[in-house]
């Protein structure tokens, strides 16, 4: 395959999961949030558990092509151990996010819907600096 259909591939699939690494902590929002309506609790847990899973694949066909990129094209350079770096934080973080979520689906209590809003921040500040190191393709 060419490799810019690789490539395309890779970023269609960085959206992916990018999507429901944005998009998980704002359900946890949202459960924190619920109070108790156990209810709303339940479907706001059936939908996180199956970002959650959704993330996973997404993440799984994310990383084979970018490491076909990498490691069959032969594109990469020291800028990529770095933006590697960055992308191992994106995914401890949603991993945290996951351990929440089964912490409130086994009763736990959450931290408060403003300490989780700002926690939401986290991956945006990772991914800028990721995407600008595959743009620029240099440490600068
Ligand atoms: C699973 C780990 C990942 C690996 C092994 C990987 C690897 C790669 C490689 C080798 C390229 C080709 C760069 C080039 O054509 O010069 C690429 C492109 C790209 N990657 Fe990743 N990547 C990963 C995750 C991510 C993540 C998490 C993001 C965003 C947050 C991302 C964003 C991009 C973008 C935007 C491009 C296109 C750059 C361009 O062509 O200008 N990648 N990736």
């Amino acid at each position: 395959m060419d490799h810019l259909w690789v490539k395309t591939l890779h970023i269609l699939f960085v959206i992916a999961w990018m999507a429901a690494v944005f998009y998980l902590p704002r359900i946890l929002v949202n459960i924190a949030e619920a109070g108790h309506e156990p209810a709303v609790r339940e479907r706001l847990l059936l939908m996180a558990r199956r970002l959650y899973g959704f993330g996973h694949i997404m993440f799984g066909a994310m990383l084979l092509f970018g490491a076909t990129l990498w490691l069959h094209y032969k594109i990469g350079g020291p800028w990529m151990h770095v933006k590697l770096s960055l992308v191992a934080l994106i995914l401890f973080f949603y991993i945290a996010c996951g351990k929440m979520m089964k912490k409130a689906a086994a009763g736990g209590t959450l931290p408060s819907g403003k300490a989780l809003r700002w926690f939401n921040e986290i991956p945006l500040l990772l991914a800028i600096p990721a995407i600008y190191l595959a743009v620029a393709k240099t440490l600068g």
